[in-house]
């Protein structure tokens, strides 16, 4: 069948679009990842290579990103395969981009099971089942039961539950499908999300010094331990890494989810003003809102240095084992715990589904099967693979799949694509495609950052990444010896999912047609 016949799904509306990419970025990263890095990575001087790497990084690719996602969707591909080979007819175009699906699913494998985390603490929040708990060791000690690593199975009953209700609410809302199914989703628990954050934000500013005996210890001492800068930092390159993590992290980029819900727009959408609005929205919410809740708040009840312990700690630490101390000394607690946590919730389901979305977009387009096919096949490679995360959390299982898809991965994809769309696609038939159908266009110096500053850095980021971090991850340094095993399995998931699209990708009639020019 010509390509041009076939009819895809599309954004019901512009603001449900806006809604729905934005959801699609905004996530667990926004909350607990974000005011961790920027804590210890010099605070306010982390926001230099951030915002380096915002606008020589994400801004740049995100507009590549839409405006791929929307070029390979006017020709009837939602995913990477396809639009690589649109924009290079080669034959190993095509299996390029199997990473556009391998590492969105690859991370959905345990982010999933997180998400399943923030629901059941929602739960307990409401029920006060934590309460009693006064510290955060206990509180270290009240996850770890939770999560089961304590028993023989290495998973509890009640956080398996909470995992399968989670996985079955992402499998209803891709069930729907676009219009019906994420984008209702994004136009109901967007809003909801943004009055949760906001009304957090305001429980913040207002709780002044919660401890006069401990007049240090308050909210804007809070925001200045997070925010003060400590330029010293800087000349670290470490620091430039985290940075540039975070933003691939934050706004999903370089994953190929953003190509496959750009696919779904119309031939003439704009992408300029509406994809940055979109990049925007999550930078509002991760710099100004999640900024100024999990760390002032553990500031002002735990003062300086254990707030420092907590981000060395890492995001779960702050999350899960520090939040529900608080929560526990605050008048409405338990209201507020339900709200942190299904807010995190709300972040996290909005970008998993998302991450999800390219392989049901890809087995629809590509093989031409039916929506519900598509999604049932999804949720069972997700559904089967997620238990090496679940069954090897303690060994480090969810560190592997972070590592190399998440983190390496990624840089490694956003490279490829950027090679793709600017050099071999060519800088002006690039640029054009992005300016089609722009209500503004994008400032002309940003066709020369695209052509040469995003490339080099990318280039750096990842050859940094893969020198520093890549030889002891390779290797597994310093992981006790019954844990490989299960690090050897989270790498052959990522290795076995690859070779399983890559021969659906080979199978693939349509895919075929394209690098012959059949159509
Ligand atoms: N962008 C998503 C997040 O921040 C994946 O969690």
């Amino acid at each position: 069948m010509p390509e041009q016949q076939i009819e895809r799904e599309r954004w019901g509306t512009r603001l449900g679009l806006v809604l729905a990419m934005a959801g699609n970025a905004v996530g667990l990263g926004n909350f607990l990842r974000f005011p961790v890095q920027a804590t210890q990575n010099g605070g306010g001087a982390f926001m230099i290579p951030y915002f380096c790497a915002l606008l020589f990084l994400a801004v740049p690719l995100m507009w590549c990103e839409w405006a791929m996602g929307r070029l390979g969707g006017s020709r009837g591909h939602g995913t990477t395969p396809g639009i690589f080979a649109i924009l290079w007819k080669h034959p190993l175009a095509k299996y390029l981009g199997v990473f556009g699906i391998l590492f969105p699913l690859a991370v959905v494998f345990y982010y999933n099971y997180i998400e399943s985390w923030t629901l059941a603490y929602s739960f307990f929040s409401v029920t006060g089942k934590y309460f009693g708990i006064a510290t955060r060791e206990g509180m270290g000690r009240f996850l770890a039961d939770f999560q089961g690593l304590n028993s023989p199975w290495q998973v509890s009953l009640t956080a398996y539950v909470f995992f399968l209700i989670t996985f079955a609410v992402n499998v209803w809302i891709l069930s729907g499908g676009i219009a019906k199914g994420i984008e209702r989703l994004a136009n109901i628990g967007m809003p909801i999300l943004f009055c949760l954050a906001v009304l957090l934000v305001v429980r913040v500013f207002t709780l002044g010094t919660p401890d006069p005996a401990m007049p240090e210890r308050n909210v804007l001492n809070g925001l200045g331990f997070i925010w003060n800068p400590d330029f010293s930092q800087l000349a670290n390159s470490k620091v430039w890494l985290a940075a540039a993590g975070q933003i691939f992290f934050t706004t999903s980029v370089g994953w190929g989810a953003i190509q496959c819900y750009a696919s779904y727009l119309r031939e003439k959408d704009d992408v300029v003003v509406t994809g940055l609005s979109t990049t925007m929205t999550n930078e509002f919410v991760e710099v100004i809102l999640g900024g100024s809740i999990a760390i002032p708040i553990a500031f002002a009840f735990f003062g300086r240095d254990a707030t420092m312990q907590i981000a060395q700690g890492g995001s779960f630490n702050l999350g899960f084992a520090a939040m529900p101390v608080v929560f526990q000394q605050l008048p409405i607690g338990k209201i507020l715990g339900a709200m942190w946590f299904f807010l995190l919730f709300i972040a996290g389901i909005t970008s998993s589904v998302a991450l999800m979305q390219p392989l049901v977009a890809f087995l629809k387009d590509e093989l031409g099967c039916a929506h519900k096919k598509a999604v049932a096949i999804t949720a069972a490679i997700t559904f089967i693979f997620a238990h090496v995360a679940i069954f090897g959390l303690k060994a480090g299982a969810l560190d592997e799949l972070d590592f190399w898809a998440g983190t390496f991965g990624v840089a490694m994809f956003a490279l490829i694509e950027s090679i793709l769309f600017i050099w071999v696609f060519k800088p002006d038939n690039a640029w054009n495609e992005i300016e089609k159908g722009a209500q503004v266009k994008a400032p002309r110096i940003f066709y020369y950052v695209l052509k040469y500053i995003t490339p080099v850095y990318l280039l750096v980021i990842f050859i940094s990444w893969a020198f520093q971090q890549g030889p002891a991850m390779f290797f597994m340094e310093g992981v006790a010896p019954e844990h490989v095993g299960w690090r050897w399995a989270a790498r052959l998931c990522i290795v076995g999912v690859f070779i399983f699209i890559a021969v659906l990708v080979a199978k693939s009639k349509k895919l075929k047609e394209l690098e012959t020019g059949a159509s």
